[in-house]
């Protein structure tokens, strides 16, 4: 059985002090979770000091972006040991907004990929297909190509390592959430393209979230579906509350 995840990714949002004071409330409710895997993705400002409030908790930690360099002149840029210093094991990778506004190809998420698994940090791949494509029929085709660029070349062992998100983008803060039928339906042609890039076992294994306006009314039943193994979550994790609920919700 795979084991859910839920991550949030608080995107550009919280000061420090915002995010100590979310990190320690959503610690008090699962600080002692062991069903589901939780993940906090707070801004790179925010990073050392929710590590130091959730530690001793089995709420972790990742971040929203890395550099696949390992140092050197890349300015504005962080790299994965950087994250590991601060404690972070899990890095959001190729997130829509990033290939979206910040010209990110999945051949520039490979490099991240492949440099994230180097320094032990688990990438959570982000893919989807935009409304455009979908109505034009070509979700499939748009997934197969990022699912294989972003993943090209990785062995079985690392693909285990990998967590993919598939999030299409017209739902990403549009509040409108796939319906459990459309989700299910693409992450089961996910987890067939695994099983076509590697094997049986690494399909059964690699866990697969869905994102895009995923909240406490509709997170259940979404999680609750075969092939959908947690959240890539964003507005809702902003507050403790509902990330909370989300969480529960995975059980
Ligand atoms: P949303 O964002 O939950 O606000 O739609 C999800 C994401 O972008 O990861």
């Amino acid at each position: 059985m795979r084991k859910p995840i839920v991550a949030g990714n608080w995107k550009m949002n919280k000061t420090v002090a915002e995010a100590i004071e979310l990190a320690a409330a959503i610690k008090r409710e699962l600080g002692d979770c062991k069903d589901v895997d939780i993940v906090l993705c707070p801004p790179f400002t925010a990073i050392q000091a929710v590590s130091e409030t959730i530690t001793g908790s089995h709420v972790d930690l990742g971040a929203q972006n890395m550099h696949w360099e390992k140092s050197g002149a890349f300015t504005g840029e962080i790299s994965a040991a950087m994250l590991r210093e601060l404690y972070c094991h899990y890095v959001i990778l190729g997130h829509s907004e990033r290939r979206q506004y910040f010209g990110e190809t999945d051949a520039i998420v490979n490099k991240k990929v492949k440099a994230a698994l180097a320094a032990n940090l688990k990438p959570i791949v982000c893919i989807g297909e935009t409304l455009e494509e979908r109505e034009a029929g070509r979700t499939e085709e748009v997934i197969e190509t990022q699912v294989r660029g972003s993943l090209a070349d990785l062995t079985p062992r690392d693909l285990v390592e990998c967590i993919l998100a598939y999030e299409p983008v017209w739902a990403i803060g549009t509040g409108k959430t796939a319906t459990p039928e459309q989700a299910q339906e693409v992450h089961a042609f996910i987890r067939g393209l695994l099983r076509d890039i590697a094997d049986e076992a690494v399909a059964q294994s690699v866990r697969i979230q869905y994102g895009g306006s995923m909240k406490p009314a509709n997170a259940r039943e979404l999680m609750g579906q075969p092939d959908i193994d947690g959240g890539l979550i964003g507005g809702a994790a902003l507050e403790a509350r509902s990330f909370v609920e989300i969480v529960r919700g995975a059980i």
